[in-house]
Order: C-alpha cells, then structure tokens, then sequence
C-alpha cells in the first residue's frame, strides 16, 4: 500500500518535472529574432489587424520594440486602447529609467472591423489621408470556429472575417503598399487549413455549416490568397508570404466550450505545450522584417522556414476562381 502510494506520488512528481523541463527547453529552443538589431523597423509603418490580442499583440510588441510605427486595426477601441497602454509600459519599463537611445517605435490604434465591408472601407479611405507609407501589412485577425453568425454583409462569419474582410482591406491599401516599396504582405494561415476545401457552391454556408470545416477553409483561402497575389504582384517589389503559427495560448478558442472539470487539466495541457504568444509570433515578426525573406514571395512558413504546401493549396485554378468571386462578394468593380 504504501509503496504504491510512493510509486503513484513519484510518477506525479516526475511527470510535473517533465512538464516543466518541456516547457523551458520548448521556449529556449524557439529562435527569437530581431535581438541584434533595435533599429531593423525604423522608419517603416506596419499595419497590424487584430493587434489587440494573442499573436497580433505579441507581433506589435516586437516591432514596436525594433523601431517601427505600428498601426493596430482592431474592432474594439476600448480592448484596443488598454492593449497599446499596456504595451507602451511594457516598452518604458524594458528601456528602464535611461532616456530612450534606440529610437523605439509608435503605436497607433485605429478602428477595423473585417466583418464589415464599410469599416473596412472607412478605415482604408482614413489610412490613406492619414499615412504617408505603409512598409508591412500583416493580415493577423481571425475568429475560430463560431457558431453560425454572418457579417454585416451576409457573409458566413469566418470566411467573411479570415478571407473577405482581408481581401478587400488588401486590395485598398495596395497602391500604398506598391508606391512604399520594397514592402511585405504577412498573411496568418493555420495548418489546420489541411481540412478545408473551397466549396463554391456554398461559401456562405447556407445549406450547412460546420464551423471546423469552414475555419478550415477560411485558412486554405488565406493560402490561396497569398499564392494568386504573389503571381499578380511579380515584379513589383511588394512580396506576399503565408505562415502558421503552430498552436499557441491566446483568446481564439473564445468559442470552444471546455467542461468545468476539464478546465485545470486543460490550462496545464496548454501552458505546458502550446507555444506562449511571443513564441508563436515569430515567424509573423520574421516576415515582416528579416532580411532572410527580402524578394522571397508567394511561399509558407513555419518556425521561420519554408513549409511544403499539400497540392490542394498549390491549385491555379482554385486560386484565380477564388479571386473572381471574392472580387464579386466584396463589390469591387473592374
Ligand atoms: N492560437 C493558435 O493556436 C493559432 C493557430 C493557428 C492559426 N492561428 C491564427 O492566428 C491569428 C491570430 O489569432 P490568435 O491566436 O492571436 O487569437 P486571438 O487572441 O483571439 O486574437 C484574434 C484577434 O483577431 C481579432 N478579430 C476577430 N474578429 C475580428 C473582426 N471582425 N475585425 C477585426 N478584428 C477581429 C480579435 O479582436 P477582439 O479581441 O476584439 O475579439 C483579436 O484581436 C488568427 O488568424 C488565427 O487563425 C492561431
Ligand atoms: C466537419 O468538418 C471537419 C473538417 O473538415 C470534418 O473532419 C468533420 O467530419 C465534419 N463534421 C461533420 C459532422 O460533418
Ligand atoms: C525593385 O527593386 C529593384 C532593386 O532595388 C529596383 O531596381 C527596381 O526598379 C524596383 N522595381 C520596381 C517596380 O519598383
């Protein structure tokens, strides 16, 4: 009895350790980028969406960090603004008590709502009077696996947030981005792209809606997205790039329930191995700044290298059909 109780006692105490020697070995194995150089964004504006929170919010910290100006797109002012006080401290109290020697960045918050075509608009028409440049777009904002809502415009709420708010917000901001360049498109995809399939007969998800399936084609769009942007922008100096972030503690499972009980072992689960935010915005913050990537276009990342992508995400005709009809959905008239 109470060897077994020893036993059971050890195999906890050893799992725990396990738990913590993954967790700090998993962070020191992440490369971090931009470390060397404090200066690597300065002058350049980046426009963040969804930079309130998660992946968004560790991105903005970072650049900010490196000198940029960072504009936050975000859909709530007030979760907006605490999240850039917030931010602006965390920068005063790493610069310490010394005057400000390397020039840190500017942050901005304005409003975007990607789940409506007129915010988007407002915002882009607001951004355009307002800003000068635009060096880096990183299309960052995503809901996950809602229950069935449509936007504004009747679209199916992740296809009309992840895809559509994006393409158009993309397509108002590329004379900028082209007349700022060499400039970057940063786009946040997700792995779980790999069980998405673009179903042209119901993109608004009126005849049935699984919200895994149509998260999941909301990413595999993201790709497709990139890759046919990629071929139209040859040439131009502006690059477009795709990555996933793996999986990472943040808000988006705002929509998954997790049964009361299951909650404490779900929080070690993920603080054990899910990446921390910072972990998991590097390759966002790789793409928008690194060297490494100058010119490269039209490719997928992950942990900041290249990614092969299953043929259903390579497809051409996909990709140009895709475009066609998220011109016609978002109103962009030729
Ligand atoms: N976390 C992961 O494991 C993981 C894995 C693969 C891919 N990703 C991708 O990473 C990206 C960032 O997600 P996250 O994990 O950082 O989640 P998060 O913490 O929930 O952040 C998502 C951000 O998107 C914003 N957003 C949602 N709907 C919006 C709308 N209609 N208009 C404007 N902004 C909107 C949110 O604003 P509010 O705060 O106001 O809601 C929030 O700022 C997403 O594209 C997601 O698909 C994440
Ligand atoms: C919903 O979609 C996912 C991903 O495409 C699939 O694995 C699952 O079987 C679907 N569920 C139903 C009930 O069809
Ligand atoms: C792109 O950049 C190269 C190298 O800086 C430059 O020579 C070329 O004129 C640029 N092209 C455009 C279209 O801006």
């Amino acid at each position: 009895m109470a060897v077994a109780t020893a036993a059971a006692l050890l195999a906890a105490l050893g799992g725990a350790l396990w738990l913590v020697s993954r967790r700090f070995v998993g962070s020191r194995a992440q490369r971090l980028h931009g470390h060397g150089d404090p200066a690597l964004m300065h002058g350049k504006t980046v426009l963040i969406t969804g930079a309130n929170s998660g992946l968004g919010r560790a991105t903005a910290a970072e650049l900010l960090r490196l000198g940029a100006r960072v504009i936050m797109g975000c859909r709530d002012r007030a979760r907006a603004e605490e999240a850039a006080g917030q931010l602006r401290r965390e920068l005063a109290q790493a610069a310490g008590p010394a005057p400000d020697a390397g020039g840190a960045g500017e942050l901005i918050v304005k409003e975007l709502d990607l789940a409506s075509l007129r915010s988007v608009r407002a915002f882009c028409q607001e951004l355009l009077q307002e800003e000068p440049r635009l060096d880096v777009l990183i299309n960052n904002a995503g809901i996950f696996q809602c229950p069935y809502m449509k936007t504004e415009d009747g679209f199916e709420m992740q296809f009309g947030v992840n895809h559509l708010g994006h393409f158009l917000l993309t397509h108002l901001l590329l004379g900028l981005l082209k007349s700022s360049a060499p400039s970057r498109i940063v786009v946040v995809s997700s792995k779980l792209y790999k069980y998405g399939d673009i179903n042209f007969e119901d993109l608004n998800s009126e005849q049935s809606y699984n919200k895994s399936f149509c998260y999941s084609r909301s990413k595999l769009a993201n790709i497709l997205f990139t890759r046919e942007l990629a071929r139209r922008l040859e040439g131009t100096n502006v690059t477009v790039n795709v990555l996933h972030p793996g999986i990472v503690r943040t808000n988006l499972g705002r929509h998954i329930h997790i049964p009361l009980l299951a909650r404490p072992l779900f929080s070690l689960v993920s603080w054990a191995f899910f990446k921390s935010p910072l972990e998991g915005a590097q390759t966002s913050i790789y793409l928008a700044s690194s060297p490494e990537v100058e010119g490269v276009s039209g490719r997928y990342f992950g942990d900041c290298k290249e990614e092969e992508l299953l043929p259903k995400a390579m497809d051409e005709s996909v990709a140009r059909k895709l475009w066609d009809i998220s011109e016609v959905m978002v109103g962009i008239l030729k």
